[in-house]
């Protein structure tokens, strides 16, 4: 079986924005507290950041992380995490049905930031709080000094402001499970507010609006126009979220998540353009896919959330450490594609969650920290996709699925870089069988530095997961690739496993 797969070097969807590459951190479960921040641990320095966890954030390479949550952030007080970490309020998160120590908070999400390198994208409460809460972190945050708000944050220990560019106003908000949740009308009018008074302080502020919390939502489209009506004027970006999870043992429908993520966005391209137009706007929005992931929700319906009524109220339990196998991480390689093949359109995107909680790195308290195996299908992706997006057709083979329709056998993205280094990402949904990819790629000549696959490894299964003990599913070489050019551009022939990024 041979699927063919054509474009022309200078066919561009659009640059690879850096953006693409982040990540998310919540106060939620093990996700701060014996996940990144852990005093005592033996590789954590002065301040509580655990060594070893940074150490692989910095492999993995996320360029943005968005923090505090998540539905954490609809009943939170940022002001509970600034000052002297004795004497903060210890509350309950009724998101999470946790206790909240804040022993970590702002200044210390900062340090831990800028440690690992990346940018901070920080969300706003706008379930049990508004526009005075939104302004005053905001000042806190990003005015130099003089007023009580900035200078308090100097006298915090940050005399320069942090000057956050990105914010998100709000988090799903058209979930019934968020704690404020709201209508449509009723956000909207409050994002637009809260916009509108946030760029007079800082005009230099990116905004990005929530919309739908999943393809699925009843409101997902009329969410989107109405809020967009408030609020067009006054943002940069609209938010999706997107989760996909195998259910009931329909493998096939799984490996097309990319394909359904590729729709959820073009339509909601679509309700961005056809809402400008109709506001008679001349300004682009772009998609901030600010939560995307595997994630097992039966899980958490049917065991986490019943252990956490049982517990009772804890401090950071255990929830959502979901084990990831073969097959999720085949699957996030497909949904980094679909990313890389909308950078037309979506202009950032942050893998949902960074340490413990659906993560690609999990930890033992006072023990080890690994990769699973979603971790390397983001790591390659953010270390080799660069310079801009391809156009690609792919011809042959088609895969039926229950849930998303036809979809290609073999799913493809690729980037043409400076110094004519490229990427080409491969997913073959094919659970049977090897199939070879043809690609010619017209007006460029490459050769093949390297290919690596991730597919079951010796002895395992596509269930095998990764563990605290043995990390048996990594990217390894995979012979064969080959590339021939020609005047007219280049070939490139590979076979893929079965089942494998
Ligand atoms: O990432 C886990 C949760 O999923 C987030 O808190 C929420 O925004 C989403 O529903």
């Amino acid at each position: 079986m041979t699927v063919h797969i054509e474009g022309d070097a200078g066919q561009v969807i659009g640059p690879v924005p850096r953006r693409l590459f982040g990540s998310f951190v919540e106060h939620m479960g093990r996700s701060v507290y014996t996940g990144l921040y852990e005093p005592g641990h033996s590789t954590s320095d002065d301040r509580g950041f655990r060594g070893d966890v940074l150490e692989l954030v910095r492999e993995l390479g996320p360029t943005v992380v968005r923090y505090p949550g998540g539905n954490f952030v609809s009943g939170y007080r940022w002001e509970d995490g600034v000052g002297p970490a004795a004497t903060r309020p210890v509350r309950l998160d009724p998101a999470w049905h946790s206790v909240e120590s804040n022993r970590f908070g702002l200044h210390e999400f900062v340090g831990w930031a800028e440690a690992a390198g990346a940018e901070v994208m920080y969300a706003v409460n706008l379930g049990t709080r508004g526009i005075q809460e939104a302004l005053d972190v905001l000042e806190y945050c990003n005015h130099a000094g003089g007023t009580e708000l900035s200078e308090r944050r100097r006298a915090n220990g940050a005399d320069r402001p942090f000057g956050f560019k990105l914010w998100c106003l709000g988090n799903e908000m058209d979930g019934p499970w968020q704690i404020g949740h709201k209508t449509a009308e009723e956000y909207g009018r409050l994002a637009a507010e809260t916009a509108r008074v946030m760029r007079m302080v800082d005009p230099d502020v990116e905004l990005v609006v929530a919309g739908s919390s999943h393809a699925d939502m009843p409101t997902f489209g009329s969410w989107e126009r109405t809020v967009l009506r408030h609020t067009a004027e006054l943002v940069d970006h609209i938010s999706l979220h997107a989760y996909y999870q195998e259910l009931h043992g329909d493998t096939d429908s799984y490996l097309a998540s990319g394909a359904a993520l590729d729709r959820y966005i073009r339509t909601t391209a679509g309700i961005i353009d056809e809402t400008l137009a109709e506001l008679g706007l001349d300004k682009k929005i772009g998609i901030s896919v600010d939560e995307w992931n595997v994630w097992d929700l039966r899980r958490w319906n049917e065991v986490d959330q019943a252990r956490l009524a049982e517990g009772g109220w804890r401090e950071h339990p255990r929830i959502i450490e979901d084990d990831y196998t073969v097959t999720d991480a085949v699957v996030v390689g497909s949904l980094l594609s679909s990313l890389l093949r909308n950078v037309d359109r979506v202009t950032m995107a942050n893998q949902a969650q960074l340490v413990n909680v659906i993560a690609p790195i999990r930890t033992e308290p006072g023990g080890p920290a690994w990769r699973q195996t979603t971790f390397h299908p983001f790591r390659q992706v953010a270390a080799l996709a660069s310079g801009v997006s391809l156009r690609l057709a792919v011809e042959g083979e088609r895969l039926r699925t229950a849930q998303h329709g036809e979809v290609d056998l073999v799913d493809v993205a690729a980037t043409a870089g400076e110094y004519g280094r490229g990427a080409v990402f491969l997913t073959n949904r094919s659970t049977a069988s090897p199939t070879e990819v043809r690609i010619r790629l017209r007006g460029a000549r490459y050769g093949v530095y390297a290919a690596e696959t991730l597919t079951t490894p010796d002895g395992g299964t596509r269930h095998t997961a990764n563990t605290a003990a043995s990390q048996p599913v990594r990217p390894v070489p995979l012979p064969g690739a080959a590339a021939t050019s020609d005047p007219g551009g280049t070939t490139i022939t590979v076979t893929l496993p079965p089942l494998s990024w």
